[in-house]
């Protein structure tokens, strides 16, 4: 697969996943219409969506059923926008603007925003119970389930995200720091590249195990990238407020280590991620440029 060819696959993936998730959000008119209208307004925002993307390149790589892969593409992304919009609240980040427009509790209310959170995390565990294809067995399904419950949970996300509040104005070292982005970022993208193998009902062992190691890599060079560009880019470039961390004491990469350790963390936890991919063929191809995309990206 050549270059021009991967860009247009990623840009069919992304495409297809803005239409899957449009088709399992509740319409605005339903009721409570101001519920479903703050759900909607920060899922279809226009988000890079790397991880349901990143949820195709996997189901790519193990030749799994494209349609399979619609529903945990969608749920992954609403687990992630819950994510955002509850990052955002004053409890949190306090931040005023996501993705280029008010955040969720500005355009809404703080209450509406709590609740848009929740639902959109239930959304997501409905969008898997009942968009995966008989073709998958019932087994895999739990197991697919079950992979997005524990990456978004206290073992995951959330519990990534209280050690981010707890690490306020302290410094960590690198194993905190990493277990921290580990968590909090990194559990999702995992989750995602975890979801599209299992959509492969034939998967063995080694292939899941190598691009465990993967995700687990681009998840922390992922992170790694956004606290770079926190300080380096600026806030219309990255839709959301340049200097946050800065700004609320949070503990970084760049923070501990300067911008260039960081740039060559992120450089090398780059190349593990394309030596696990050693063992796949050209399928893998939309894996490698993701990898690539992950640190070379500037918003
Ligand atoms: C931002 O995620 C929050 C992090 C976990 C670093 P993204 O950079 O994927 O945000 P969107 O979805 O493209 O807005
Ligand atoms: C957020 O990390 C991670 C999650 C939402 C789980 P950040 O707080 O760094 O994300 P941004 O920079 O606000 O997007
Ligand atoms: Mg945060
Ligand atoms: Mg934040
Ligand atoms: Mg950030």
């Amino acid at each position: 697969m050549n270059t021009d060819n991967i860009e247009l696959k990623i840009e069919e993936w992304r495409q297809r996943s803005e239409k899957s998730l449009d088709k399992w959000l509740p319409a605005e008119e339903i009721n409570p219409a101001q519920l479903h209208k703050a759900m909607r307004y920060s899922v279809l925002n226009g988000g890079k969506r790397i991880r349901p993307i990143l949820v195709y390149a996997a189901g790519h790589a193990v030749s799994a059923d494209e349609a399979a892969l619609d529903a945990p593409a969608s749920a992954v992304e609403f687990i992630h926008a819950y994510s955002l919009i509850h990052d955002d609240l004053p409890a949190m980040d306090d931040d005023d603007l996501r993705r280029g427009k008010p955040t969720c509790h500005k355009a809404f209310t703080e209450a509406q925003a709590i609740l848009a959170g929740d639902a959109l995390q239930s959304l997501a565990f409905h969008t898997i119970a009942h968009g995966l294809p008989k073709t998958i067995p019932a087994e895999q399904k739990l197991d697919i389930l079950d992979a997005l419950a524990v990456a978004s949970g206290s073992r995951g996300m959330a519990g990534g995200q209280a050690i981010d509040l707890e690490s306020v104005g302290k410094s960590l070292n690198i194993a905190e720091l990493e277990d921290m982005h580990v968590h909090k970022t990194g559990a999702l993208i995992r989750a995602s590249v975890k979801m599209g193998a299992l959509c492969q009902p034939k998967i063995d062992d080694e292939k899941l195990k190598k691009l465990d190691h993967y995700a687990k890599c681009i998840g922390l060079a992922f992170q790694i990238q956004d606290d770079i560009l926190d300080v380096t880019s600026d806030t219309e470039t990255l839709g959301k407020t340049q200097g946050a961390d800065i700004a609320l004491n949070k503990p970084t990469y760049p923070s501990l280590l300067g911008l260039d350790g960081a740039r060559e963390m992120a450089t090398e936890l780059h190349n593990e991620a394309h030596e696990s991919l050693n063992i796949f063929g050209d399928n893998a191809a939309p894996l490698r440029w993701l990898a690539d995309y992950i640190v070379k990206r500037d918003y």
